[in-house]
């Protein structure tokens, strides 16, 4: 097999998946990935992270199988594909890499280097960030035209969409191959055409979220209010506030403080009560506490 799979279709075989970063993206990008019917090598920094992320998968299929929406075979052959590796180096053959550690700018930049160093060169590096420049951790690589945004949403095995933004560098051929697996993958791709902070969904929904806790910093309501308002007045299924502990604030704020300092408008500042929030460990459902306590729930 030439290195594309068909000069007419423009796309790269994929086979074998690496996924980076097992948090809540991660474990979603790797159920849909095993069910979709690719082989998924797990790798996270935390050591049992992979682990516990495939008991979780098992998990959520089991459910699905007592719904009747799944049988045992399909899950026994998709937890099957899902393989935890302990060192990176474990992912240099792999077709493709989906990166979703932690929205950080420089970590993912210090990661891609490293992946560049040791993956074959036909591997392309995806990330699934929210708002970090594609461009900028394609510039951390010798490889940019393999470089490419695929941004599921949370939760990865629910929601439809995957936004894939191109860098500056970005070749048809990688775009072709992740529009491709997104489809096969059974979800609809939209494409960013210019890489900006943000990218679509998060360049609108972030300020909408952030605009939620000033509402509730100026005390004009109760999140409950707040959430109840967005959600019976404007036919949400969570309200920001609930969605924002949902999506983490941590991340929350990275994307916001992204926004703020690259877009250069005083319109995109972080809600100083999301940084207090983060300051005192409230990263929203992932912690137990957030704009709700979900210990009480
Ligand atoms: N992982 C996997 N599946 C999940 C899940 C999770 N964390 N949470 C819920 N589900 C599944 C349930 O198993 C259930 O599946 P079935 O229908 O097959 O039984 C289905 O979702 C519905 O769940 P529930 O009945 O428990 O709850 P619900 O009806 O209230 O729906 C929800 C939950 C799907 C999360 C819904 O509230 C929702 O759509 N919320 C908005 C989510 C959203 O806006 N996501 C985008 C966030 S922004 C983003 O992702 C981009 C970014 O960069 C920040
Ligand atoms: P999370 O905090 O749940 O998980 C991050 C995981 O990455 C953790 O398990 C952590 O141990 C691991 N990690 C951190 N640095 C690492 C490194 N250098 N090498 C290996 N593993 C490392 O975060 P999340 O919510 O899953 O978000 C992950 C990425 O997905 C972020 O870029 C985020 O912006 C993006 N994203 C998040 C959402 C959301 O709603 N939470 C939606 C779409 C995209």
């Amino acid at each position: 097999m030439t290195a594309l799979d068909a000069q007419s279709k423009r796309t790269y075989p994929i086979k074998q998946v690496g996924v980076i970063g097992f948090g809540q993206m991660g474990r979603g990008i790797a159920q849909v990935l095993a069910t979709g019917g690719y082989e998924v090598l797990g790798f996270d920094e935390i050591p049992n992270a992979v682990n516990s992320g495939v008991k979780d998968i098992e998990q959520r299929l089991s459910k699905a199988i007592e719904k009747g929406t799944l049988d045992n075979a399909t899950k026994d052959v998709a937890i099957k594909r899902l393989r935890a590796v302990s060192r990176k180096d474990e992912l240099a053959s792999v077709d493709l890499i989906i990166e979703a550690v932690v929205e950080d700018q420089s970590v993912k930049q210090t990661l891609f280097r490293e992946l560049d160093s040791l993956c074959k060169p036909e591997t392309i590096l995806a990330t699934n960030t929210s708002s970090v420049s594609i461009t900028k951790i394609a510039a951390a690589t010798k490889r940019p035209e393999k470089i490419i945004g695929m941004h599921f949403m949370n939760p990865v095995p629910v929601m439809k969409l995957v936004e894939i933004i191109c860098g500056l560098q970005t070749s048809d051929p990688t775009y072709e191959t992740i529009h491709d697996l997104t489809v096969k993958l059974g979800k609809t791709p939209v494409t960013a055409k210019r890489d900006f902070p943000g990218f679509i969904v998060n360049r609108i929904l972030i300020p909408m979220l952030n605009e939620a806790v000033f509402v509730l910093m100026e005390g004009i309501a109760t999140a409950e209010d707040i959430d109840n308002a967005m959600k019976l007045g404007t036919n949400q299924p969570m309200g920001p506030l609930a969605l924002a502990d949902f999506v983490g604030l941590d991340t929350c704020l990275a994307i916001a403080r992204i926004f703020h300092e690259e877009l250069g408008d005083d319109k995109y500042r972080p809600c100083p009560l999301l940084v207090k929030y983060v300051e005192a460990g409230w990263l929203g459902k992932k912690t137990g506490r957030g704009f709700y306590n979900y210990s009480e729930r």
